[in-house]
């Protein structure tokens, strides 16, 4: 819009005439005169259409709260009485000239006054676009990019580069179970929706990329909780030639800078963060992602810890791995490494509840907010893992033939770790879920409220998918 500025710039503007544009906030018609709030992405100001001004206050006295609005004004001081301290243009008003309606809004389905959180969740998840203009969302979604662009800033200067992995990807048995996307030119087959780009990750180390991130979409058809959304987002990051504490140190040092450039009033409890094996994180604590706050009632207090030291193989039971259940499964990866106390173990499939990987967990006040390994680079290694999962040679060599074909072909080792980006946002915020971090989530139940879905499809579509419904 020409000569449109922004509301936070009303204050270098006074005495002059201006336009902004934005939405109706709240309105005082007083009879002689009307007040109204005008907000646009950057803050809101009060606008006063005087008895004097005869278009812009028949105008005035139409509009209603969302009214999007075009206004000409002249930025006024406030009378001292009047002076408002600590808030956006508390000093300022805009006597409004011209007032021109750009589009027009039915009463708000939901109210937009509050910080939403006694909306019932169905309302507010069916017209999100809505309930994404209170403040308090649009602060989360914009602090979100906020971090997202630090971590490429700091990243970039560390030599990583920022690489697309793709969606349409394959089925592998990575722990939860897949999405599915049925293939129309080779009808019968799938694609699998990615559940991590764990592979395609370690196959760019084999490329030379050698540090790799990516702000990476991932999809899991799990059961969802607070801290779980079907689809979400990993900082997903791996590299080559580097050791466990590299890996840590570089993860710490982010994070430790993300709190302090961007979220100074929080308080790291202890730096460098404590290191605790997983063995005391579930004597002491009672699971693996212990919440160490010494005042749990501070919400500015942030206890990150390591845990590490986990077990390589578990029993698989439904809630791990409901593919293999009875069979040992990984508890994390099947491409992490064995400690190298182990590595022996490993390749003879021995003491194998004893076998401790190279894993590292980062957690924060009680949520495990990352996680990530010193990956097998040797064939071998990789064979045992599935090996002792109950995988044979062959069909391993079958399925994960250009796994163990890269590392035939100069590998070099690596390891990386990805952080559940919608956790660490959640904490940041003081949120009680992610589905308030992120701006177009699932319901609790999986479902996307606002367009409808999942929903059906056509019989055509069906019919070139070469599928039929049971
Ligand atoms: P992992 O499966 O531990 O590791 O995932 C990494 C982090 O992602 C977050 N997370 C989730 N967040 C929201 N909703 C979900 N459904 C969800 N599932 C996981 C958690 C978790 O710590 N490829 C490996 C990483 C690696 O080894 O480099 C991986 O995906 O915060």
């Amino acid at each position: 819009m020409k000569n449109r500025i922004y509301i936070k710039d009303l204050k270098n503007n006074i005495g002059k005439e201006i336009v902004i544009a934005g939405w109706v906030d709240v309105r005082r018609d007083q009879g002689k005169m009307v007040f109204f709030d005008i907000r646009d992405m950057t803050g809101k100001a009060q606008c006063i259409a005087l008895p004097s001004r005869i278009e812009a206050i028949e105008m005035a006295k139409e509009i209603r709260p969302e009214w999007v609005l075009k206004i000409t004004g002249i930025v006024n001081k406030r009378p001292d009485k009047n002076i408002k301290d600590d808030v956006l243009n508390g000093d300022v008003e805009l006597e409004a000239v011209n007032i021109e309606i750009l589009n027009k809004a039915e009463t708000s389905a939901i109210d937009l006054s509050t910080d939403g959180y006694e909306i019932g969740e169905e309302h507010r998840m069916k017209y999100r676009y809505l309930d994404l203009r209170r403040g308090r969302m649009q602060k989360n979604i914009r602090n979100r990019h906020k971090v997202v662009k630090f971590i490429r800033d700091y990243l970039d200067k560390e030599n990583f580069i920022e690489i697309e992995t793709p969606i349409l990807s394959k089925s592998t048995a990575e722990g939860a179970r897949d999405f599915i996307v049925p293939s129309r030119l080779d009808k019968g087959k799938f694609f699998a929706l990615p559940q991590a780009p764990q592979q395609h990750k370690q196959l760019l180390m084999a490329s030379g990329m050698e540090k790799y991130f990516q702000m990476a979409k991932c999809m899991r058809d799990e059961d969802l909780r607070g801290d779980r959304q079907p689809e979400f987002t990993q900082l997903d990051m791996e590299m080559s030639f580097v050791e466990k504490e590299e890996v840590m140190n570089l993860n710490e040092n982010l994070l430790i800078e993300i709190v302090q450039k961007l979220y100074p009033e929080k308080e790291i409890q202890e730096i460098p963060f404590p290191k605790i094996s997983h063995k005391e994180a579930m004597e002491k604590y009672g699971n693996d992602r212990p919440d160490l706050r010494k005042d749990k009632n501070n919400k500015n207090l942030l206890a990150f810890c390591w845990v590490i030291d986990f077990p390589f193989f578990e029993k698989a039971n439904k809630d791990n791995n409901p593919q293999a259940e009875g069979e040992w499964t990984f508890t994390h990866n099947p491409f992490s490494a064995a400690q190298a106390k182990f590595h022996d173990d490993l390749l003879n499939k021995r003491n194998i509840p004893n076998i401790l990987t190279n894993q590292y967990d980062i957690t924060l006040n009680g949520f495990e907010i990352g996680g990530g390994s010193i990956r097998n680079h040797e064939p071998e290694a990789l064979l045992a893992v599935y090996d002792i999962m109950g995988v044979k040679k062959e069909e391993t060599e079958k399925n994960l033939f250009y796994m163990l074909e890269a590392f035939r072909s100069g590998t070099p080792p690596h390891g990386g770790i990805a952080w559940g980006f919608d956790r660490l946002m959640m904490i940041l915020e003081n949120e009680p879920n992610i589905r308030e971090v992120i701006a177009f989530p699932k319901t609790g139940e999986g479902k996307d409220l606002m367009m409808g879905s999942p929903s059906e499809i056509s019989d055509k579509q069906l019919k070139e998918l070469g599928i039929k419904l049971i």
